[in-house]
């Protein structure tokens, strides 16, 4: 569990009600070590890749310690009949005193279609709302029409594009796009 979210709010994830998402399916906090290894069990849906060289990349030993530090990891848990199966990953963090990330979702096909991340994205912006945490933020790939049908069914709309190494991301958040303020120069003139 991140130490992040337990600093800043004092929130111990392993105590909290909204972890049960359905009769079915529930979060489970993990380790980032976990989620790294559940990532490398799953590159194709964590990463959309099998290339060794961006897997490897992406088990570097500063990011573990970011993660460590930062994110929070859930594991989504499938109950049934007293057996316990892994049916995805959810990872997010505290990105700001009053706003938290949605960083990545996975679920296993098997277990694609339950609406899962619309409920998981609906709770946890639930539950953080009880510390003052309104804003929620992400990026999605542009072509990933899924996630951003479901952000956008969670209350997630677009704000902008983010330009990354890796191509462009839509930034997508539960508040409005700012307005340019008055007075603030054009681009062309400053850049
Ligand atoms: C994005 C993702 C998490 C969504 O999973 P999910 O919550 O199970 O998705 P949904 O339940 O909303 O199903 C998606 C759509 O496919 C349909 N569907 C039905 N059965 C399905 C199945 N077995 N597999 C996939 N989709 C199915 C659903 O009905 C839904 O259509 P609708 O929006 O018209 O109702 C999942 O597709 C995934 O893990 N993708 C790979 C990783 C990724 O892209 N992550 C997000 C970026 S960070």
């Amino acid at each position: 569990m991140s130490r992040l979210s337990k600093v800043v709010f004092g929130i111990d994830l392993n105590k909290i009600d909204f972890l049960q998402i359905n009769d079915l399916y529930k979060l489970k906090p993990v380790s980032s070590k976990f989620a790294f290894a559940w990532v490398k069990k799953y590159p194709k849906i964590a990463l959309d890749t099998t290339d060794p060289k961006i897997i490897a990349q992406h088990l570097s030993h500063e990011k573990m310690k970011y993660y460590d530090e930062v994110c929070d990891c859930f594991a989504i848990v499938f109950s049934n009949n007293g057996t316990e199966e892994i049916a995805g990953l959810f990872v997010s963090n505290l990105s700001d005193w009053d706003s938290y990330y949605f960083r990545y979702i996975g679920i296993l096909p098997q277990h694609r279609g339950n609406h899962l991340q619309v409920m998981i994205m609906q709770r946890l912006h639930e539950f953080l709302g009880k510390y003052g945490i309104q804003k929620i933020r992400a990026h999605v790939k542009p072509e990933n029409f899924t996630s951003l049908k479901n952000s956008a069914r969670a209350g997630l709309k677009k704000i902008g594009i983010t330009n990354t190494p890796t191509g462009p991301l839509i930034e997508i958040a539960n508040y409005p796009e700012s307005i340019q303020p008055k007075g603030v120069k054009h681009e062309k003139e400053i850049c």
